[in-house]
């Protein structure tokens, strides 16, 4: 279990990480969802003992990242953000030096290499130079590199970025494999749909604090106290707009084109059945009426001003 208390960094004045409280179990896949400066870096360097605390821990199955680094290494893999790779070397050999580094015994490289080979498709290319794969393959390398010492904490710093749509959902469905094969997997992007079908957590992170954390399904519920409504006119988009705004449960309506208007509601369905009674009584050419599905991406611009420091 990985648990994160308080953690928080601050440079200066600057306060990167807030305060941010987490806890994850073996099997789920994080999605660590915020802005670029939001302070995604920040909180998994600190979880990955590279960088220190300004305040706060965190603990994985019960070793502390301040007390014990040393523990919590040996359990975790991290893929940072920008990564380098050697040339003149060969794929095999890359996986092999790393493998030496995490003291996996000599006897049983060779199995080792040829298990994370295989989970992350790169099999075909054992004999390769590693300059000489793509994107998406060296992005895979690395993070078969994460894996040679069975960590139970994968760390994966925005590993979407830079790879085109396959290299993309080739990586996804490592991922999930990943958490299928038990391990707690930290996923972060600035790009949210690309984390929104795969993760079971998410948390949304913006100057430094965690605004929001749990199942996907539950934050997009949690953070709607009102439903949207969206409504088609034949015509008199605006005149229905501003009609709405004085009737009950409407907290806002705006006409968004020619024959369209957003309404935020805060009613029941009894109530919003009445407001569509006013509409048409009203003499509004209503020919369609419908709420609008909530997603992720929807909360996380409500949640969040776009700030950025
Ligand atoms: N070494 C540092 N010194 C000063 N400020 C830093 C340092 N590292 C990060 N920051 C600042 O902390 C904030 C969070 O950065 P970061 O964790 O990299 O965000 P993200 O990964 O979400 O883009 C940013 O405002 C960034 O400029
Ligand atoms: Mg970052």
């Amino acid at each position: 279990m990985l648990e994160v208390r308080n953690l928080r960094k601050q440079y200066g004045d600057l306060v990167a990480v807030n305060g941010v409280s987490f806890c994850l179990q073996p099997g789920d896949v994080f999605g660590f969802i915020g802005s670029n400066g939001a302070g995604k870096t920040t909180t998994i360097r600190m979880i990955s003992t590279l960088l220190e605390p300004t305040a706060g821990t965190a603990t994985l199955n019960g070793a502390d990242i301040v007390k014990d680094p040393l523990a919590v290494r040996s359990m975790i893999g991290y893929m940072p953000d920008f990564f380098g790779l050697y040339d003149d070397v060969k794929v095999w050999e890359y996986l092999d030096f790393f493998a030496s580094i995490y003291r996996v015994p000599r006897s049983q490289r060779g199995d080792v290499i040829d298990n994370v080979l295989q989970l992350t498709d790169l099999t075909v290319k054992k004999d390769a130079f590693v300059q000489s794969l793509s994107r998406g393959m060296q992005q895979r390398l690395c993070l078969a590199r994460c894996l040679v010492h069975d960590p139970a904490l994968l760390l994966l710093d925005e590993p979407a970025s830079g790879l085109d749509p396959r290299a993309r959902a080739e990586l996804k469905a490592l991922i999930g494999e990943l958490g299928k094969m038990g391990k707690i997997v930290v996923v972060s992007s600035h790009i949210l749909p690309e984390l929104a079908d795969f993760c079971n957590t998410v948390g949304i992170i913006e100057r430094g604090d965690l605004l929001a954390f749990g199942p996907v399904d539950q934050i997009v519920k949690g953070a709607h106290t009102t439903r949207v409504l969206e409504l088609r006119l034949l015509r008199e988009a605006n005149a229905s707009a501003r009609f709405m705004l004085d009737l009950p449960h409407v907290v806002a309506a705006q006409a968004t084109s020619e024959s369209l208007v957003c309404v935020d509601f805060s009613g029941d369905y009894e109530q919003q059945a009445e407001l569509l009674k006013h509409l048409v009584s009203e003499g509004f050419p209503v020919i369609g009426f419908r709420e609008q599905e909530a997603d992720l991406e929807d909360v996380f611009l409500r949640l969040t001003t776009g700030a950025v420091q």
